[in-house]
């Protein structure tokens, strides 16, 4: 997508920049000169000036204005005018944005009776996402678990759940295709960039559950045929791939992890470039797919559990095993904004979520932490993160903890993208070597190869 133009990348050292401006050569030549004397006057005086600068910057810094200061690529002191600075060349990029479902529950769908550009029920809409700095977001494609009495036991009797995924996917595609002067699809990492130093808000596909699959391999196919590229393992419930972690402590493991399926599951995801989502998933779950899985990984809106302890927080020894030296994972722990997860009732507040973005770096490293707010998918909101127009007091907060300017670009979007090109390049390495598509079918299903005594010929 939006690959035919060049742009400069101005606006985010996140972003690739080929470093060469026709100014400076119109610049040198202007000042080059012939005469070997003049030469000499003319560098003499910009050599005097580069120290008068130096001594200015050095011995004033503090008295400058922050005007002056942001024109000199230095950050205020003031942690809420730096955070907007910051947030202009690397804005958010979240992991976990549930629009496509409020337009489920509140408007059955009809995109015509939408309007973003006014204030939306719930968290987001385009006015809020400008005021938030959002350059980019997974819109989320969920559809809740069937009642475990419908789905029974081997998980067979729920099918319709990839009808109203298509739904979701037809919804957010509609969504975005209505406001293209906002919003840009994005199937990979090079289009969130070109979306973001085009002024836009990338968009990209999530889907949030292994029983929106239908316990079918080839379902997932389609889906990245359809633009998603990531698919969370589980939701509140176990599926035919994978253990859940629930929503209160005390589920009963069913596969202790990854089902056989699941394992060839997480391969085809490698393969075609779907990123494998932990969150939601049980501990043994995300314990075995960081095992197994050759790409980068995500938790696209889970938060810490050694801040709070919730079974949808990621715990210590898990973090631990993120990272990228030996038998660690290259992965990205999106921090999740829902009270419940945060703290105790009436505790959840920003400097709360900003203690689960703190504790994350510090056991798995500041380049392992991102935002997935999981905004209009919370019915409650931390105090002071009310929506999306709130992240700059977000990042204002960890400035003043002492993040500088690199590890809050990477908080707010680097770390995301980096994780989404580690996973790009295990998808081309394994589709290079030809590994072949995963036909492997669930082993409770009866209804393949169908007999043709059961057709309707
Ligand atoms: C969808 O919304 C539009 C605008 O509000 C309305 O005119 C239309 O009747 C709605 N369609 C359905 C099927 O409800
Ligand atoms: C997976 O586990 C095996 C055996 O415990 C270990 O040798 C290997 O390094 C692990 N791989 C990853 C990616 O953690
Ligand atoms: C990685 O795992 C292998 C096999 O389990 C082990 O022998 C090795 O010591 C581990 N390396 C590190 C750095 O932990
Ligand atoms: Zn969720």
């Amino acid at each position: 997508m939006n690959r035919s133009r060049d742009n400069s990348n101005e606006r985010s050292p996140l972003l690739n920049t080929n470093g060469h401006h026709e100014d400076d050569e119109r610049t040198r030549g202007a000042l080059s000169t012939r005469d070997p004397k003049s030469r000499i006057v003319v560098w003499s005086v910009l050599t005097l000036v580069f120290i008068a600068a130096l001594v200015v910057l050095v011995g004033f810094e503090d008295k400058l204005g922050d005007s002056v200061k942001g024109w000199l690529g230095i950050l205020p002191k003031n942690p809420t005018k730096a955070a907007i600075m910051i947030l202009d060349k690397a804005p958010v990029i979240d992991g976990h944005i549930d629009l496509p479902a409020l337009v489920r529950y509140k408007y059955a769908n009809n995109v015509s009776a939408i309007d973003l550009n006014r204030k939306m029920p719930g968290h987001v809409d385009i006015p809020r996402l400008k005021k938030g700095k959002v350059g980019g977001f997974f819109w989320s494609t969920y559809v809740s678990c069937p009642k475990p009495d419908i789905a029974g036991k081997n998980f067979l009797g729920a099918s319709w759940k990839v009808r109203d995924t298509l739904e979701q996917i037809d919804v957010s595609k509609l969504l975005i295709e209505k406001y293209p002067e906002t919003f840009s699809l994005a199937l990979n990492s090079g289009d969130v960039k070109n979306a973001i130093s085009g002024g836009k808000i990338a968009s990209l596909l999530g889907v949030e559950g292994g029983h929106q699959l239908g316990n079918s391999i080839a379902v997932l196919r389609q889906y990245h045929a359809l633009g998603v590229r990531y698919l969370t393992l589980t939701h509140t419930c176990h599926n035919a791939f994978a253990d859940s972690c629930g929503l209160l402590p005390g589920i009963i493991p069913l596969h202790y992890g990854l089902s056989p399926l699941g394992r060839s599951l997480i391969g085809e995801m490698n393969r075609l470039g779907v990123l494998v989502d932990l969150s939601h998933t049980s501990d043994d779950t995300a314990r075995q797919a960081l095992n197994h899985s050759k790409a980068p990984v995500i938790w696209s809106h889970s938060s810490a559990r050694a801040v709070h302890e919730v079974p949808r927080n990621v715990p210590d020894d898990i973090l631990k095993l993120i990272g990228r030296g030996a038998n660690k994972t290259d992965a990205v722990v999106m921090v999740n904004f829902a009270p419940f997860f945060i703290a105790y009732p009436g505790e959840a507040d920003l400097y709360a979520v900003a203690d689960h973005v703190d504790h994350i770096a510090r056991i798995a490293g500041k380049e392992h932490v991102g935002l997935g707010s999981d905004f209009d998918g919370i019915g409650e909101v931390p105090e002071g993160l009310e929506d999306v127009s709130k992240y700059p007091a977000l990042i204002a907060e960890l400035y003043r903890r002492g993040w500088n300017k690199y590890e809050l670009a990477g908080l707010t979007g680097g770390n995301l993208l980096r994780v989404m090109e580690g996973a790009e390049e295990v998808a081309k390495e394994l589709q290079t070597a030809n590994t072949r598509p995963v036909f492997d079918i669930y082993s409770k299903r009866k209804d393949l190869p169908p007999r043709a005594s059961e057709e309707d010929l």
